[in-house]
C-alpha cells in the first residue's frame, strides 16, 4: 500500500509502532521495521544519551530498514538533557524522530538541519495545526482511546481524525485504539495516511517485556482501563490494577488538591517493576482501550502481514460488495 506516510518514511506498510517506555527497545523497533512498518526506539527509556547511542547501534545491527526514535518532552521540572539526546540521534544517523508531550518547536532547527523527518504526536486539532506551522513533516493524531496521555479534551478518533483531515495539509496517522485491518481501513477512510499502534505491539512475541504483561493484555477487555492524574492535568490511560485502585482512591479523597507527591510511589519508577519484573499491581502503566480487541500474541511480522492482507480483503470484498449491491 502506498500513502503519503509510506512515501515520507520510505516504508512498505503505513503502520508505525509508537514510542513506549520500557517497551520500545531495539528488539521491537527492529522487528517492526523488518516487517515493513516503522519501528521506534523510546529515547528516554535509555537513562543517558550515551546509552541511547548504543541502543541505536544495536537496532542498526538488527535491521537495515528505516527506524525512528521517540523523544517525549516531559512536563517535569528536572528536564532530561534533550540537546544531548538529540545529538545522539543525529550522530547515530537516525532520520526519523517521533516527538510527543510538549511542543518540539525549540529543537526543530537542529532536527531539520540534520535532515530528520519529525512526526509529532498530538491529542488535539489545535496542537496538530501548530505542529504543521512549526515545520513538522507529519502528525500522529492520538484520540481519547489511546494508551498513555490522551490530553484533557477527551475527543475520540471518530471526531478527531476527520477534524484533522479538514485542517491539515501535512499527512497524519491515526493513533489510539488501532489494532487490526478494520482500524487501518477506517482510519484511511477518515483521511489518515496510516496508523500508529502502541498497546497492540506489546502483545507480540518480540516485545521485550515480561510475559505477565502480555497475559494481562490478553485477559483485559475494553472496560479495564482507567484515567489517572486527571486532577494534575496530566491524564494518563492505564490498565487497572491494585496500585491504580489505590491511586484513584487518593485522588478521590484529595480531589482538586491532589499533588504529585501524594501519588508519587504509584506513578514513578513503576515501568521497570511492571515490564521487567512482571509485578502487575505495582501502579500506573499506560494501556489503551484497544486491549478489548487483542486476543493473541503473534510475531510482529504475522501481525502486520495479517493487517495488510485483511485490509485488502475489506476494501476489495466488503466495501466493493456494498457498492455493487
Ligand atoms: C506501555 C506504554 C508506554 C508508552 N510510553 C510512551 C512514551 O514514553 N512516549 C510517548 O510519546 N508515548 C508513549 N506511549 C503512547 C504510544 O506511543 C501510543 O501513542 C499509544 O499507545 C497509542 O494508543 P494505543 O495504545 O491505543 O495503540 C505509551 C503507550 C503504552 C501503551
Amino acid at each position: 500500500m502506498r500513502t503519503r506516510i509510506t512515501e515520507l518514511f520510505g516504508i512498505k506498510h503505513p503502520i508505525i509502532q509508537g514510542g513506549m517506555h520500557f517497551v520500545g527497545f531495539a528488539e521491537l523497533a527492529a522487528a517492526v521495521s523488518n516487517a515493513g512498518g516503522l519501528g521506534i526506539i523510546t529515547g528516554l527509556t535509555q537513562q543517558t544519551p550515551e546509552k541511547l547511542a548504543k541502543e541505536i547501534e544495536r537496532c542498526r545491527d538488527m535491521t537495515d530498514k528505516p527506524f525512528g526514535v521517540n523523544l517525549t518532552f516531559l512536563p517535569s521540572i528536572s528536564q532530561p538533557p534533550y540537546p544531548e539526546y538529540i545529538a545522539a540521534i543525529c550522530e547515530g544517523g537516525v532520520k526519523i524522530v517521533e516527538t510527543a508531550g510538549r511542543s518540539p518547536e525549540q529543537y526543530m532547527p537542529t532536527l531539520k538541519a540534520a535532515g530528520i523527518k519529525v512526526i509529532h504526536k498530538c491529542t488535539s486539532v489545535r496542537h496538530s495545526i501548530k505542529a504543521e506551522a512549526i515545520g513538522c513533516d507529519a502528525v500522529s493524531v492520538d484520540g481519547f482511546e489511546c494508551g498513555g496521555h490522551p490530553g484533557e479534551d477527551d475527543i475520540p478518533n471518530m471526531i478527531l481524525l476527520p477534524r484533522a483531515a479538514d485542517e491539515l495539509n501535512i499527512p497524519f496517522v491515526a493513533s489510539g485504539g488501532m489494532a487490526d485491518a478494520r482500524s487501518l481501513v477506517a482510519s484511511l477512510a477518515m483521511g489518515a495516511e496510516g496508523m500508529n499502534m502502541g498497546t497492540r505491539f506489546i502483545a507480540t512475541r518480540e516485545a521485550p517485556v515480561h510475559d505477565n504483561v502480555k497475559r494481562a493484555i490478553l485477559e483485559a477487555n475494553e472496560l479495564d482501563t482507567r484515567l489517572v492524574m486527571r486532577p494534575l492535568r496530566n491524564t494518563e490511560r492505564v490498565l487497572k490494577n491494585v496500585g491504580v485502585d489505590k491511586l484513584l482512591e487518593i485522588e478521590r479523597s484529595k480531589g482538586a488538591n491532589t499533588k504529585i507527591q501524594d501519588i508519587h510511589e504509584l506513578v514513578a519508577g513503576v515501568y521497570p517493576r511492571v515490564m521487567v519484573d512482571g509485578d502487575m499491581d505495582a501502579g500506573a502503566w499506560s494501556c489503551g482501550m484497544v486491549v478489548g480487541l487483542i486476543n493473541d500474541i503473534p510475531s510482529v511480522k504475522d501481525l502486520i502481514d495479517r493487517i495488510m492482507t485483511e485490509a485488502e480483503a475489506l476494501v476489495r470484498g466488503r466495501l466493493e460488495n456494498l457498492l455493487a449491491a
